[in-house]
């Protein structure tokens, strides 16, 4: 496995018609992480995963600076699982001047959910997703399901701007007890880790009840959000939206007639945590 840090360095180590896959990161890698490296080999001859902590899509008051940054053993977790190349480009390498060309996506579907709490976060996605795209070329992109919104905003992003790349979108991978892997559960203290496994276990409430039959979705939303605020969270949302765009269902639509997913949002102390279900 090779570690590059430049662009040049990148188009040097390619060999001519091979097709990339890539997996774009921020690092501290977990096995969802990995497990999007290893879909990407079956959609590439060259798999690369870029680590890069992208200033762009954190708003002043987050957590940029405290992000957690592991590179050496990201790089060994790489090694193990089937990565060819560790694309970690500096900041300059991404930004060498100030970024004054962004990519918005539009408010429908960026001004929602995680738009709506974090008004800049998308722009500062799709900033850096197309210009990893452009620096490293691949054929084929993996993304998680589990930024369920960022997928979709991403999927959007390649089609209206008929990106030549093939997205693949991959689940969610979670612990024992339902939680969702994610860099930021590594900031929550050991009795906070137990009881984040709420955050999925009111979504899965959510869905039976969607799956029972109920159509009463502001009620059910709102029965979620007073479980978490009961049990301790201060939830930004609850939402449960169709799968295509995020849009809420009409009222009273039965449940199967569309598909949904059910999406949440909600801070544990000072740590935010996302997840979401499909029904
Ligand atoms: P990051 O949070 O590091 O996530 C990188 C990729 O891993 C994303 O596609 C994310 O959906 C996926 N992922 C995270 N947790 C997962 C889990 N438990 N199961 C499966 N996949 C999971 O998302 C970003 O970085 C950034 O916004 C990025 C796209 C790299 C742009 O900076």
């Amino acid at each position: 496995m090779h570690i590059l840090q430049t662009v040049a360095e990148l188009r040097a180590a390619r060999h001519p018609g091979q097709k990339i896959a890539l997996v774009p990161t921020m690092g501290n890698l977990h096995a969802g992480h990995l497990s999007l490296v290893r879909m990407a080999r079956e959609h590439g001859d060259l798999v690369v995963t870029s680590i890069f902590v992208n200033r762009l899509q954190f708003a002043p008051h987050e957590d940029f600076a405290q992000y957690p940054r592991t590179f050496e053993r990201d790089c060994e977790l790489l090694a193990g699982c089937g990565c060819d190349i560790v694309f970690a480009p500096s900041d300059a390498e991404v930004y060498p001047e100030p970024q004054g060309y962004t990519v918005h996506a539009p408010s429908e579907l960026a001004g929602i959910l995680e738009g709506a709490v974090r008004p800049a976060f998308f722009t500062g996605v799709c900033t850096v997703v197309v210009k990893l795209f452009n620096m490293v070329q691949p054929a084929a992109a993996v993304f998680g399901k589990k930024d369920y919104q960022q997928l979709l905003v991403i999927r959007s992003m390649v089609r209206q701007l008929a990106l030549p790349i093939e997205l693949v979108s991959a689940e969610t991978v979670r612990n024992s007890d339902g939680l969702a892997l994610s860099s930021r559960n590594g900031y929550l203290s050991g009795s906070q880790c137990t009881q984040a496994a709420q955050l999925h276990a009111a979504l899965s409430t959510l869905a039976t009840a969607v799956n029972s039959g109920r159509t009463d979705w502001q009620t059910l939303e709102q029965e979620a959000l007073e479980f978490l605020s009961a049990a301790g969270w201060q939830p930004d949302y609850v939402a449960i939206r169709r799968r295509i765009d995020l849009g809420a269902p009409a009222a009273g639509t039965p449940s199967g007639s569309e598909p949904l997913v059910v999406l949440a949002a909600a801070r544990l102390g000072s740590t935010r945590l996302i997840d979401n279900l499909e029904i």
